[in-house]
């Protein structure tokens, strides 16, 4: 089988990105049939960058698939404070697993890691750009509590501008028929203009909007809020100008459409109340389990698993 990686949502057709989705279904109600897929294999997980969910998800993946974890989540730990590149630490982690996710601070760090590799790397967040298997959990969460990826209008709300898991997402629904964005963000953290780009040559209707309120929820059939990403402003006063610009609570939630869903990639600071976790509509814990879904079966098809007569 030829190498595979995952650096862009993109990198996987609509095709296989929908076969993927249909086996994580497989495995959220036929748990035991996968249990010892991956018997005998290991995911190195490179966190150059600090995560709870999306590593934590990569390694119970794995360990759901009988397989077993290893990795660093604290770059000052490894050679990477000798001064290792990460060409390097990819070679020699080659030879100690079968498939790699790797976060970095950097634009394109896995992309060049996955040049030096011969095993699959995934990208699982490259600083704002693109975080893939987010998005395969996001498609299906979307999916499952949707009941489809076509005919959607799809608010995204926040931090924009450095939100990866938003581009990601925008590109990848931006695949189905008939998807429409309403892009809800401060003037200063307003999508990147390539990805503006890109939705216009495509003829993806969009709109750009700084107001969370009834008027901007009305016709959403998923709200997608985000934090303001701390780590990626330059300066701590934008930062704290910008932190608590959107709050979704239960005033909003009262005027928002009935059979909306609240999604979240997480970590949460303050851009969704507490009190709207109880809101049925309230889906982001519930995504989190699909991120190990999505993961599983993201596993399975790089390295080859997913049929079972393999
Ligand atoms: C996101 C990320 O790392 O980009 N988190 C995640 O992977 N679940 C979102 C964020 O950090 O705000």
């Amino acid at each position: 089988m030829a190498l595979r990686h995952l650096m862009s949502p993109l990198d996987l057709s609509v095709e296989e990105t929908n076969r993927l989705l249909d086996l994580a279904v497989d495995i959220e109600h036929n748990r035991d049939k996968y249990a010892h897929r991956c018997d005998g294999k290991k995911i190195a997980t490179l966190f150059y960058e600090p995560s709870t969910r999306t590593r934590l998800s990569f390694e119970a993946a794995m360990m759901n698939l009988g397989g077993k974890a290893l990795g660093f989540h604290d770059a000052s730990t490894s050679s990477v404070s000798k001064g290792e590149t990460v060409a390097d630490t990819i070679r020699l982690v080659s030879c100690y697993a079968d498939i790699c996710a790797m976060r970095h601070p950097k634009e394109g760090a896995p992309l060049v890691a996955s040049m030096y590799s011969t095993i699959p790397v995934i990208n699982a967040g490259d600083g704002g750009h693109q975080h893939p298997t987010q998005t395969l959990t996001d498609m299906l969460t979307i999916r499952s509590l949707k009941g489809r990826l076509e005919n959607l209008t799809i608010g995204l709300c926040g931090d924009l501008k450095f939100g990866r898991t938003v581009h990601s997402l925008i590109e990848s629904m931006s695949r189905y028929k008939n998807i429409r964005f309403v892009l809800i963000s401060p003037e200063e953290l307003r999508v990147p203009s390539y990805v503006t780009e890109e939705m216009k040559e495509k003829g993806i209707p969009y709109k750009e909007v700084i107001a969370l309120n009834e008027e901007t929820m009305k016709d959403l059939d998923v709200l997608y809020m985000t934090r303001v990403q701390k780590e990626r402003f330059f300066n701590e006063e934008d930062y704290v100008r910008m932190k608590d610009f959107y709050i979704l609570d239960a005033a909003k939630m009262a005027v928002a459409p009935k059979d909306m869903i609240v999604m979240h990639p997480l970590p949460r600071v303050n851009e969704i109340a507490p009190e709207v976790d109880k809101d049925p509509r309230a889906a982001y814990f519930k995504q989190v389990q699909y991120g190990v879904y999505a993961r599983m079966a993201l596993i399975l098809t790089l390295l080859g698993l997913d049929k079972e007569d393999k």
